[in-house]
């Protein structure tokens, strides 16, 4: 049953920050206001160690009652039900907050995946993809927003306060004004054969690089020696054939091979990858310093997710956009060669952004030269039998598994009777309510 008392927004009419929850708990209704709760306890403390205080904040929610047994998909009127969306939209229009810091799914897919009239405007956005960007409310036109983890999720997951501390951060400055403002960025893409010959030549600073693979062959590569531009050289077009005659893609390959060779840094994602691709189509890269943005983020926050999308959404102001470079786009059609190119030359530029934010956090935190004295020696390591193979002994493999299996149900088995009950270790829900019920 719903509980039919409901928790008002509360907070200044004219604050700048607004904070918009999904639905009021237990604690909420009682005291008849939002995040007053075990959320609230999580939420507020990161809010006040960037200086932000609940009393500047108009504080809200997308549904106004606690729903049966605090889930939301239960609820009698759906979170996105217009009933509950005008409201939040009449509220939000009229305090006009330079930003909406949106928590959870609920929030960040009810102020940005509606339109106006409160029609959903396609899949559900995932909080976890658009963490981290700001983006413009779809149903409130004029609002910006920055959606985050919810605090409940910290709760269960500690390590993601670190996300909702880092967008806090973030919101710091966007509170300061209303506008959405991005650097702006130069995509280099279907560029002419002399201008691709002259962009290689020229580098002359370190370099990120980025390769996208089609069927089984290099598609293109990016290069990106500037934190806000990027070349594209495209190889193969999507009909699978090739771009530049054959003499215009040797003379590519050469110089390709030159600037690889040459002791000026490369960077790269998860750089084995691309370098695994770069030695097979014969070119030799310079591996004495080489800088790989995931193995530095396994340094600066070794707990986190260490893919590009988290990095990008740390490190740069960039929209979310690992969606658009599947090769198959949300319809079944096959993106576009443009689409394609733009995303191998987004994905070179924001790698190189990401590196040089990096580089100087890494000092800051004295990893700098663990980085280069440690990390950075692995990678020709482990380029050499991703080369040429490793030998594997699979009779050891096979007897080391099979132990390692009685281990574990040995372990198991012991792990139950001590709880006295069935329970699965692999299941987190089901440790957590040993530890933090029966054991608490
Ligand atoms: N969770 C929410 O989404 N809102 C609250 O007000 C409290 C907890």
């Amino acid at each position: 049953m719903w509980d039919n008392v409901q928790c008002p927004p509360d907070g200044p009419l004219d604050a700048k920050i607004a904070v918009v929850g999904e639905a009021p708990g237990a604690v909420e209704v009682v005291q008849r206001s939002g995040f007053v709760g075990a959320s609230g306890r999580i939420l507020w403390p990161v809010m006040n160690e960037h200086s932000i205080v609940r009393d500047n904040c108009y504080v809200t929610n997308v549904v106004k009652n606690r729903p049966p047994g605090n889930k939301i998909g239960d609820a009698e009127i759906p979170w996105y039900d217009p009933y509950w969306l005008r409201q939040l939209q009449q509220e939000l229009t009229s305090v006009k907050p330079n930003v909406a810091l949106a928590l959870g799914s609920t929030a960040l897919n009810a102020l940005c995946n509606v339109d106006q009239n409160c029609h959903p405007l396609g899949r559900e956005l995932s909080i976890m993809s658009w963490r981290g960007s700001v983006m413009a409310s779809t149903l409130v036109p004029g609002l910006k927003v920055l959606p985050t983890v919810h605090p409940a999720l910290v709760l269960r997951q500690w390590r993601w306060r670190t996300f909702l501390a880092t967008d806090i951060a973030r919101l710091v400055e966007q509170a300061q004004y209303a506008e959405i403002r991005r650097r702006s960025r130069t995509h280099l893409l279907f560029p002419g054969y002399r201008q691709v010959i002259e962009y290689i030549n020229d580098i002359c600073a370190p370099y990120a690089t980025d390769v996208e693979i089609r069927n089984g062959e290099l598609a293109c590569i990016g290069l990106a020696a500037k934190d806000d531009e990027a070349m594209c050289i495209p190889l193969m077009t999507r009909d699978l054939t090739s771009y530049w005659s054959e003499s215009e893609e040797l003379a590519i390959w050469k110089a390709l091979a030159n600037r690889f060779r040459s002791p000026i840094p490369s960077i790269g994602q998860n750089y084995v990858f691309d370098l695994f691709w770069y030695f097979i189509y014969g070119l030799t890269p310079y591996l004495d310093v080489v800088y790989d943005t995931m193995l530095m983020q396994n340094l600066l926050e070794p707990e986190l997710e260490k893919d590009l999308a988290t990095l990008c959404s740390i490190y740069t102001d960039h929209l979310f956009y690992k969606d658009e470079g599947k090769v198959w786009g949300p319809n079944g059609g096959r993106i576009t060669d443009e689409q394609f190119y733009r995303y191998n030359a987004t994905d070179s530029m924001i790698t190189r952004e990401v590196w040089t934010q990096m580089c100087h956090d890494l000092r800051e935190v004295g990893m700098w030269d663990f980085y280069h004295n440690i990390s950075m020696r692995l990678i020709p390591c482990v380029m050499k039998p991703m080369l040429r193979g490793l030998r594997v002994d699979l009779k050891h493999q096979m007897a080391v598994d099979e132990q390692y299996e009685k281990d574990i149900n040995e372990l198991t088995a012991e792990f139950k009777r001590m709880v006295g009950r069935d329970i699965n270790p692999n299941s987190t829900k089901q440790l957590g309510e040993y530890l933090y019920g029966d054991k608490a």
